[in-house]
């Protein structure tokens, strides 16, 4: 088929729920993509944070190879080898004392919404009220669009799910004002990525985990696009010198295979028993030797210290940019996940780097978002930015 004949068919018999750029992604190698006419594109959106090795790599092509010549399938009736043995690695390098596995960000969000829930109501006599922050995002099921601090996306799917508050992220006060003797938990990503690429002040997510131990509160970190090296740290969380009760991750897990995990501590994982929930596919073992595959890679390859080096070399090069382009208004973000807002609609901007070969997004209607593969380098970064500012010099 060619990519006509691919955006005819997908455009027949598909869902309309995405607004798809017209372009049939053929195969990917490193930090590149190709299209059906063998065009190759820098890719520095890398799936939207989750192609954190790269595409392609040697490594999880391998290891998913191996397992599914061995086993695909058997369920959670019986235990998986690989999915004990990611647990370990994810507890052993996280706060957390026990891992829930699932297949996305939002399945992810709603096992925390389940956990706290099932802790506040037992533990905690009753109490089962979230605050959540606006602008926040935390998935398209019900429960998660509803914690997701954000009208438009749950607008014309009520009833929605109750037991949820909003506050402004980046203000404690207004997370306190809204804690009451129902409030079981706060649940806030530690760097808001939908919602603009908005980095917290210093203080905020620590004031946030004194304020919740002063009520005697959960504190869920929704780590699902900064988690597992994007911030140049394993978690973000690690960035803030602050420990959550409850982590998600998905995404970048399984560097493209799909998985989620719910992370807990000890007291708070204690209360989910035989029967509370479950996943057919959670923890499969295919993705779990991905996930494998991934975390190995990222200390084998020195990701996270790529990462910081490179996330820094990147938006020093678009300070570059902006200090001659008054189209970019701020530059904003953490490692490799950056944010650049502009006087402008994104999608433009977004259209021109693509004819020229370069793959970005968008948070918002006006942020650019680069998420690129960990394993860029930097003259990868400068080709990025070469495109960038022609596209920008060509729309102004
Ligand atoms: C912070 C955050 N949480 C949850 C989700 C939902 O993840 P998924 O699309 O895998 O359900 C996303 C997706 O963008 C996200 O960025």
């Amino acid at each position: 088929m060619n990519t006509q004949d691919v955006l005819g068919m997908s455009q027949k018999y598909i869902m309309q729920t995405y607004r798809r750029l017209p372009v049939v992604w053929e195969k990917g190698a490193g930090m590149y993509l190709f299209d059906k006419e063998r065009r190759r594109y820098l890719d520095f959106l890398g799936g939207i944070a989750v192609c954190a090795l790269g595409h392609s790599h040697p490594n999880i092509i391998e290891a998913i190879r191996e397992q599914a010549d061995k086993l695909m399938h058997t369920s959670n009736l019986y235990h998986i080898e690989a999915q004990a043995i990611c647990a370990k690695m994810l507890v052993e390098s996280s706060f957390a004392a026990k891992v829930f596995f699932c297949n996305s960000g939002a399945e992810a969000n709603e096992a925390a919404i389940k956990l706290a829930r099932k802790y506040g109501n037992t533990v905690l006599n009753g109490k089962n009220e979230i605050i959540s922050m606006r602008k926040s995002f935390h998935g398209r099921t019900l429960a998660t669009i509803t914690a997701t601090g954000q009208e438009k996306f749950q607008k014309g799917f009520e009833p929605l799910p109750t037991g949820f508050v909003y506050a402004d992220f980046n203000d404690i006060q207004s997370v306190e004002s809204l804690i009451t003797d129902k409030t079981c938990a706060v649940l806030t990503e530690p760097i808001q990525a939908e919602g603009g690429v908005i980095v917290p002040d210093d203080a905020y997510l620590k004031d946030l985990r004194m304020l919740c131990d002063s009520k005697n509160i959960l504190l869920i970190f929704d780590e699902v696009q900064v988690g597992v090296g994007r911030t140049g740290k394993l978690y973000a969380y690690e960035e803030y010198s602050v420990k959550p009760d409850i982590m998600t991750l998905a995404k970048a897990l399984g560097g493209g295979f799909p998985v989620g995990a719910m992370l807990a501590s000890e007291k708070v994982a204690g209360v989910f028993v035989h029967g509370d929930h479950a996943s057919t596919f959670g923890g499969n073992p295919l993705a779990m030797v991905a996930v494998k595959a991934v975390l190995e890679t990222i200390a084998e390859e020195c990701l996270l210290d790529n990462c910081r080096l490179l996330g820094a070399y990147l938006r020093e090069g678009l300070e570059r940019i902006k200090s001659r382009m008054p189209l970019i208004k701020e530059i904003r973000g953490k490692g490799l996940l950056i944010g650049v807002e502009l006087a402008i609609e994104a999608l433009p901007v977004i259209e021109k780097c693509l004819e020229r070969g370069l793959i970005v997004g968008s948070a918002g209607a006006n942020v650019l978002r680069f998420a690129p593969p960990l394993i860029i380098n930097k003259a990868e970064a400068n080709m990025g930015l070469e495109i960038l500012a022609s596209s920008l010099e060509e729309i102004k």
